[in-house]
């Protein structure tokens, strides 16, 4: 699939999840939306630009998407204007699904924990196990019940028995993290998402797990192990055979508009993947969530990468 598809949808149903999350489920205009996997997320256009949302229902031929998303009144913008813009009939642009957040097929049980709104790609992962029969363990972390997406819809589900919820204000109700990672047999497979502070929660939890077995979904990258790389170089777009040179203070993407380029973003913070550039030379500083350290060895994330030498070379 080509991932820097626009397909044009329609907003067919708003659902309120809690006072702060909707869910939206978009249709295609144009036939069948394209297949994805569970962990996927899609860009949407919004007014403040292209945002990414986890996909949280499971693809069925012809079905729509749907995500959920959290109103962030301090955000920059993008969350606030799907919750106070789309409405039953809405028609919006969104990217085609990407997935850096897939369930491992082999793994012997799958062990899934969300904090806040974290919850949106493994609502749609346990969807997944629950339907092909897997053993697997949902633990959702929220501040109170009131702050629990989807809520209802898990305790409902066939395999409810697997889902654990820790409210922040019902002592009877909370989850031990590092007692419940424990717990996981041998081969679990741990699935993470959730604000940082979560997220490193979840890290002390699963300390003692082969790293290999413990996949995370951030909301915003860390910095790169070495955040300095060069304050001044130079980029070279190969097909154009155009220099850009990247200043002091600025980033390779501001230098890149600056010479009036516009590449594909959406997070900005190296989290989604859709600014992912393969370049042909040079030493690039990762700043990004995603790629792998063999995706580094050609490609980088235009929105959080520097330079270690003074030529970096794209092929843009
Ligand atoms: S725009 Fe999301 S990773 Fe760069």
């Amino acid at each position: 699939m080509n991932q820097n598809l626009l397909l044009n949808v329609v907003v067919s149903a708003v659902s309120r999840q809690t006072d702060e999350v909707s869910c939206f489920e978009l249709s295609g205009l144009e036939g069948p939306l394209p297949v994805f996997e569970a962990g996927a997320h899609i860009d949407v256009h919004t007014a403040a630009g292209p945002r990414p949302y986890s996909l949280c229902n499971l693809h069925e031929a012809n079905g729509p998407y749907v995500v959920g998303v959290k109103r962030e009144a301090a955000g920059r913008g993008g969350s606030r204007w799907m919750h106070d813009t789309l409405a039953v009939g809405t028609r919006l642009v969104i990217g085609a699904p990407r997935n850096h957040f897939r369930l491992v097929p082999e793994a012997a049980h799958h062990c899934l924990l969300a904090g806040g709104i974290g919850i949106t790609p493994l609502v749609a992962m346990a969807r997944e196990l629950g339907r092909r029969g897997r053993t697997f363990k949902l633990a959702c972390f929220a501040r109170s019940r009131a702050h629990a997406a989807f809520f209802d819809s898990l305790r409902a589900a066939p395999w409810a028995s697997s889902v654990h919820f820790h409210f922040d204000d019902a002592p009877a109700q909370q989850v031990d993290l590092a007692a419940f990672c424990a717990g996981q047999p041998e081969g679990t497979h741990f699935y993470v998402c959730g604000p940082a502070g979560f997220l490193a929660a979840a890290r002390r939890a699963t300390g003692e797990r082969p790293g290999g077995q413990v996949h995370e979904e951030r909301f915003a990258a860390e910095p790169p192990a070495n955040p300095k790389g060069l304050d001044r170089y130079t980029v070279v777009l190969a097909r154009s055979g155009r220099s850009v040179r990247v200043e002091a203070g600025q980033t390779l993407l501001q230098a890149l508009r600056g010479a009036g380029l516009n590449p594909l973003t959406s997070c900005e913070a190296g989290v989604c993947g859709s600014c992912v550039t393969p370049y042909l030379a040079g030493q690039p500083v990762h700043g990004d969530a995603f790629l792998s350290a063999h995706e580094r060895q050609h490609q980088l994330a235009l929105c959080c990468a520097g330079s270690l030498g003074e030529r970096l070379v794209l092929d843009l």
